[in-house]
């Protein structure tokens, strides 16, 4: 087959976001809150988590599916012991047509500079981090373990020095937390970083259940936009790639880019071409899913003639949920009030952002 996959609404399946643990040494307010994260929370059992093994064969029958991009995620993935090994595992998968695919990964960061070369090493094509302030004491108290900015830092020194640019920093931007270190953090990676480092600002989105999520702390991207572009004049930039979750925008001046991920203002769902696996194999086709399809049962479980599922049988099964698939939450949650939008009152059971990886 071409490997082309519609869902529904005719969007193609295209990125593959692997959780390779529900664990993280932050406890980002509007992630994993220390009062529902405290240390009697019941994180995933070693058992049910998905073996590298495992990981690389459910990957693999996505390449067959169409899948082109494949990210890496958490929790904090680079917790999870050995990771060099899975990044060397996936690294060696191709394309129909040979071709290596785009294989990144998502990070706090805070382990960065110990492992940038190592992941480098093992095929990692590039790297996200997730940092919301340059400011340590405001980046202290919003991973709300006093973690040092500096860290994090010297971590996006090591991945651009080890070729894993350019690197893609997300800030999360509340309005009334870090609002004022929006300029501050364009102005360090213009200077620093020039085009090896991408800032992306990111609306501050209704996921989960646990984070208190409300309107009024959203910054919308216009406003960021403004604000920025006050300060360094910006340009327009088209997409590089269909689907994309950033807007992107270049400094007039020649110095790099930025992008802006506006999922509350404008929801991108209408080419969102991507597909979450968590940690335990269970297959989420939105990021605001209620409920997802269980692959590890396919995995480890046997067909009802006694053996193993095979590849194909697993593709053909992902294929027909693929198929059936019609999340768009974000655009539906836009057509609602804002004014009474809060995580609480939405009634609905979603996943957790730690979960599932963002
Ligand atoms: P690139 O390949 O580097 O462009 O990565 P990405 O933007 O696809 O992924 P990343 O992990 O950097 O996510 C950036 C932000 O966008 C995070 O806050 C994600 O939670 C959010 N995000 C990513 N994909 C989706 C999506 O499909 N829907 C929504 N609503 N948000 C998303
Ligand atoms: N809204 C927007 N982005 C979030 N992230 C985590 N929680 C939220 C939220 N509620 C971001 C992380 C990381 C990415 C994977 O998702 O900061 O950059
Ligand atoms: Fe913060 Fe990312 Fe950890 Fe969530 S997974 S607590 S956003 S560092
Ligand atoms: Fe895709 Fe769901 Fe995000 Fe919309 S809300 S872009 S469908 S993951």
């Amino acid at each position: 087959s071409s490997g082309l996959l519609a869902d529904s609404l005719g969007r193609t399946l295209h990125d593959l976001r692997i959780s390779v643990t529900d664990r993280c040494n932050f406890r980002c307010s509007y992630c994993m809150p220390k009062e529902v994260f405290d240390k009697d929370y019941r994180f995933l059992p070693q058992t049910a988590l998905l073996s590298f093994e495992e990981m690389l064969r459910i990957a693999r029958i996505f390449v067959a599916c169409g899948v082109r991009k494949i990210r890496l995620t958490g929790g904090e993935p680079l917790l999870r012991r050995h990771l060099e090994d899975l990044v060397a595992m996936l690294a060696n998968l191709r394309t129909p047509d040979g071709a290596p695919l785009d294989l990144t990964l998502t990070t706090n960061g805070s382990l960065l500079a110990r492992k940038a070369a190592a992941l480098r090493q093992a095929g990692l094509r590039r790297v996200t981090v997730s940092l919301d302030a340059m400011d340590d004491r405001i980046f202290r108290a919003m991973n709300d373990v006093d973690f040092p900015v500096a860290d994090v830092l010297a971590g996006i020194d090591a991945a651009v020095a080890a070729g894993l640019g350019p690197v893609k920093v997300n800030m999360v931007v509340k309005r009334g937390t870090n609002e004022h270190e929006i300029v501050a953090m364009a102005r360090h990676f213009r200077e620093r970083h020039g085009g090896q480092v991408v800032l992306r600002f990111i609306e501050y989105m209704d996921v989960g259940a646990t984070n208190g999520w409300r309107m009024d702390q959203v910054l919308p991207s216009a406003e960021v936009r403004a604000r920025l572009h006050a300060a360094f004049p910006l340009m327009p930039l088209d997409a590089a790639q269909p689907g994309e979750t950033a807007e992107r925008w270049a400094y007039a001046d020649g110095r790099g880019e930025v992008g802006f991920i506006s999922s509350v203002t404008q929801a991108f769902c209408g080419d969102c071409n991507r597909a979450r696996l968590s940690t335990e194999g269970q297959l989420y086709l939105c990021l605001f899913a209620e409920r997802g399809h269980d692959l590890r049962s396919l995995l480890r479980g046997a067909h009802p003639s006694g053996r193993p599922w095979s590849d194909a049988e697993i593709a053909a099964a992902i294929g027909l949920i693929w198929q059936r698939r019609d999340d768009r939450y974000s655009q539906l949650r836009a057509s609602q009030p804002a004014e009474t939008a809060t995580t609480e009152g939405s009634g609905r059971r979603r996943i957790e952002m730690s979960y599932i990886g963002g």
